[in-house]
């Protein structure tokens, strides 16, 4: 059961699971591999990259531990070879650094297409190989560049154009609002949907570049674009397609008045109500050269939305994954229901044939009545409702595109004939982030919460972080988003998307320094909730940790500093009362005043640490010198030293001040004590907390050395906990603890209570940034053993590579396998269990017995004896730690 073997065999399967390669090991030859996984921008050969100085990272492979890279070379070119570095020839940088490094060669012109490479040395100056060659491709850099007009018509466009030689390489730029597909030659461009990301328009306008080379051909060429309203709820087009033929000439293709519009077969369509498509309206051939449009209108010129183009630098929204329905039944004549066994965002593809002119109708839900109908009474003004009109000749298989829905059941009506589960599919459609993490564990309930906080999660990415999939909503609440964004990080690789949602959030601030409550802004306040307004400087600071970015930083610095400044304006005493959500959702209610007044606090903390990573030392004077003020007002207006407790004493009103420190030293003791009492004994170890105060609880009773609590909270069954829920049938995580069916506010697919899936990596995984340290440089590994826990195990791909924790224990031993990265340390932290006479192993070799630390073992500096435990240094590589005692 302890055997090393089985944690290498965990780790190699997390690896696998998630696609990756172990980092050493399986090459071949010694020494310093070459750098493998090359991004440029967060992103694997990217399109479109539109900043001048693109940042540049690698993940570090060595065959041998504690290893690190010392320096580094690039070579950026315009051959695909990359014999030398004609754009950029680094040559030799002493440096650490494996991501965040940034262009320094000749300055990039738009619409070109560089390759690079990169090699490094390790810490004893030994080269590695080469990586292979990656490419990257720029955007249009300047709005001159574009040479389109923007067109509007029906919601189908097209041209034609004829190219006399071979296609030596051709790019298409596209921006078409709402939504658009684009076609080439018959066939979709790549696989984007839901194109492109929504954004504030008039502001910001995401435009998304293709390698179109193969699908063009000599001779004529036909393109056609169809339009869907989207967010932007009515439709335009901006297209241009620069083509070079062999032998070096150029030509362009552009939208202006000559391109033909007609309305085709989506005759609505509407992101809440769906899609209805008439398939008697097809044109047969309208996307291929030769059509005759002689009947089509031509498209009118119009200015626009007034936003910048800016190249979507981030995932699209892609058609993940495909689902067979669980079963098929028939609550009524003629209704047909289908269980996807999963709630999901994304759509359903119909497969049907039947006469010319039958309408199929398809209606999602999340929940049925107990007749076996779906239930659609949660989503509020959305209707979510699709239809299909057959053409009549034979198999038809559709599915829709400007629309989608979140749901777990689909009621299909008007079917001809009987349809079996073969008649539908699930889409599951969303950003299309990596996934980067893996969470297992001895416990089926916590494997099941990693499960519905996943599906959760990556449901509700639809260019922006949403609040839900479902509903008439769908927004970038940005409370949610703040409190999903670490576990976020834990589970995928979040660093493009945040960049733009960041860019989001700056594009909705006003002169005053306000941001609003959803980012676009479509509903709640401006100026936001307190405690969603931190999204900003949150999610920035959370940027810089997890990734290292400080970029992100220094382009929002003064953002975060006007909405600082902002809050500071309204300050009454020293401290930010106004709230409208304040601990959204709690089953015990908290004063707003108390949540805004710690989200001032530690708004300003995060633009003082800002501000000092920046070097910004007069700033970072300022906001730590306000941040103090603030401190000691909020515990003089919110502490009663009568019942030793915050404001009116709920968990949350005692865990925010606890979590950062508010508390003076004489009474931390008894507030900490206040909130025990309140979980164990009146609540019998359940959250009473909202969004707000869940977020912050299990992380403050893992720091403060009761993880066991946490873990009883964790695994509950009975309301409120997370437990509850999928004990009553979820698969994504409910908006409220409380079980709603009705037509009231009860998603269930919400994810903020997901706040807790990062306290599963960091508490039970034990895989923990050290402190003060960025982007997993310095790592602890510090799992807690609490009570029944037999084992858990958990990998993030994170910047730098694979971080892997995996342990299990019996009654006299644990056994842990921690795989770092190259260029990373760690400090790893085994529990004593009180026992005696404690022999420690790595891989087999004694590393500690009753004489002490045996030095030796590669890859690991010192083991010491620390309170109830071992601390190991340890370097990067993978290891195998066996600790046995009586
Ligand atoms: C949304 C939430 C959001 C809240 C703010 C709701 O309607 O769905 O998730 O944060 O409003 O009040």
């Amino acid at each position: 059961m302890n055997s090393p073997w089985r944690f290498c065999y965990l780790t190699l399967t997390i690896l696998l699971t998630l696609g990756l390669s172990p980092a050493y090991g399986l090459e071949e030859g010694q020494g310093p591999q070459a750098p493998s996984e090359l991004r440029v921008e967060y992103l694997a050969n990217p399109m479109g990259v539109d900043v001048q100085k693109p940042r540049f990272s690698w993940i570090l492979g060595h065959t041998a531990r504690g290893q690190a890279q010392s320096a580094l070379e690039i070579l950026v070119s315009t051959q695909a070879g990359v014999e030398t570095g004609d754009m950029w020839a680094s040559g030799k940088i002493n440096s650490s650094d494996s991501t965040q490094v940034a262009y320094g060669g000749n300055p990039l012109s738009g619409g070109s297409t560089c390759y690079w490479k990169v090699r490094y040395w390790d810490k004893d100056g030994q080269a590695s190989p080469y990586s292979q060659v990656a490419r990257f491709d720029t955007g249009l850099f300047s709005r001159t560049d574009w040479k389109g007009k923007w067109v509007s018509g029906k919601n189908q466009v097209r041209t034609e154009f004829r190219l006399e030689k071979k296609i030596a390489r051709a790019r298409a730029y596209i921006c078409g609002l709402g939504y658009y597909e684009l076609r080439l030659n018959g066939r979709k461009v790549g696989r984007n949907v839901l194109d492109p990301g929504w954004t504030t328009y008039d502001k910001r306008i995401l435009y998304v570049t293709y390698d179109v080379t193969e699908y063009l051909r000599p001779g004529a060429n036909a393109l056609a674009v169809t339009l869907g309203q989207g967010w932007y709820k009515s439709t335009v087009l901006l297209l241009q397609m620069n083509v070079e033929l062999e032998g070096g000439e150029k030509l362009q293709v552009v939208t202006g008045p000559t391109w033909k519009t007609l309305d085709g077969p989506i005759v609505s369509d509407s992101i809440y109500n769906g899609e209805t498509y008439d398939a008697r309206l097809e044109y047969a051939g309208w996307d291929r050269p030769g059509y005759d449009d002689s009947r089509w209108s031509s498209v009118n010129e119009v200015s626009g939305p007034k936003g910048e183009l800016s190249s979507q630098m981030m995932p699209p929204i892609r058609v993940v994954d495909t689902i067979v329905p669980l079963k098929m039944t028939s609550p009524a004549a003629g209704v047909y229901v289908f269980d996807m066994g999963q709630n999901f965002s994304g759509w359903a593809q119909l497969h049907v044939s039947g006469p010319r002119g039958a309408a199929v109708k398809l209606r999602f839900a999340e929940m049925l009545y107990d007749n076996g109908m779906i239930n659609q009474e949660n989503l509020r003004g959305a209707r979510a409702e699709d239809t299909y009109i057959l053409k009549g000749d034979g198999e038809e298989v559709w599915e829709p595109r400007f629309t989608y829905h979140g749901f777990r059941f689909v009621e299909l009506t008007g079917f001809p004939g009987v349809p079996t589960v073969a008649s539908i599919r699930g889409r599951v459609v969303h950003t299309a982030v990596e996934p980067v993490g893996s969470f297992a564990c001895s416990k089926p309930v916590l494997n099941s919460l990693q499960r519905i906080i996943v599906w959760g999660q990556k449901t509700n990415l639809h260019s922006i972080p949403t609040d839900c999939c479902q509903r008439d909503e769908r927004m970038g609440w940005m409370g949610d988003a703040q409190g999903t964004a670490e576990e976020a990080m834990y589970n995928f690789d979040m660093a493009a998307f945040y960049t733009n949602f960041l860019r989001d959030i700056r594009d909705v601030q006003d002169t005053a320094g306000t941001i609003t409550d959803t980012v676009p802004y479509i509903w709640g306040s401006r100026p936001a909730d307190p405690a969603w307004g931190t999204a900003y400087p949150l999610i920035c600071w959370y940027m810089y940790q997890y990734y290292g970015d400080k970029r992100i930083l220094a382009e929002h610095f003064d953002g975060v500093k006007k909405y600082v400044e902002f809050l500071r304006s309204k300050a009454e005493n020293g401290l930010v009362k106004f709230s409208y959500y304040g601990d959204w959702v709690a089953v015990e209610k908290t004063p707003g005043n108390i949540v805004s007044s710690f989200y001032y606090y530690y708004d300003v903390k995060v633009l003082a640490d800002m501000a000092s990573v920046l070097g910004k030392e007069q700033d970072a004077k300022v906001y730590r010198a306000l941040a103090e003020t603030i401190k000691a007002a909020f515990h003089k207006e919110y502490f009663d030293p009568k019942t030793n407790s915050y404001a009116n004493g709920t968990q949350t009103a005692n865990a925010l001040p606890l979590f950062l420190n508010l508390v003076p030293e004489s009474v931390r003791g008894g507030v900490w004590g206040n909130l025990f009492d309140n979980i164990v004994y009146r609540n019998n170890s359940h959250l009473t907390t909202g969004i707000i105060g869940t977020k912050y609880i299990m992380e403050l009773l893992t720091r403060t050395g009761t993880s066991d609590l946490a873990y009883d909270i964790a695994t509950q069954t009975t309301y409120p906990s997370w437990g509850y829920m999928i004990e009553n049938g979820a698969t994504t995580l409910w908006e409220l603890w409380q079980p709603r069916q009705g037509p009231s506010m009860n998603s269930h697919n919400h994810p903020m209570f997901g706040s807790v899936g990062s306290w599963l990596y960091k508490a039970l995984a034990g895989i923990n940034m050290a402190p003060g340290s960025v982007g997993f440089e310095k790592i602890l590994v510090a799992p807690q053993t609490v009570r029944d826990l037999r084992y858990a195990s958990g990998s993030v791909r994170t910047g730098r590579g694979v971080v892997t924790s995996s342990w299990s224990r019996d009654e006299r031993s644990i056994s842990l396998e921690a795989v770092i990265p190259v260029g990373s340390q760690a400090e790893v932290v085994l529990p004593k269990f009180n026992l005696k006479n404690i022999i420690i192993r790595e891989g087999g070799q004694i590393l500690w017995d009753s004489q002490g630390f045996h030095a030796g073992v590669q890859g690991i500096d010192t083991v010491k004896e620390r309170g109830e435990g071992f601390l190991i240094k340890i370097g990067s590589g993978c290891y195998s730690f066996v600790l046995i005692g009586d």
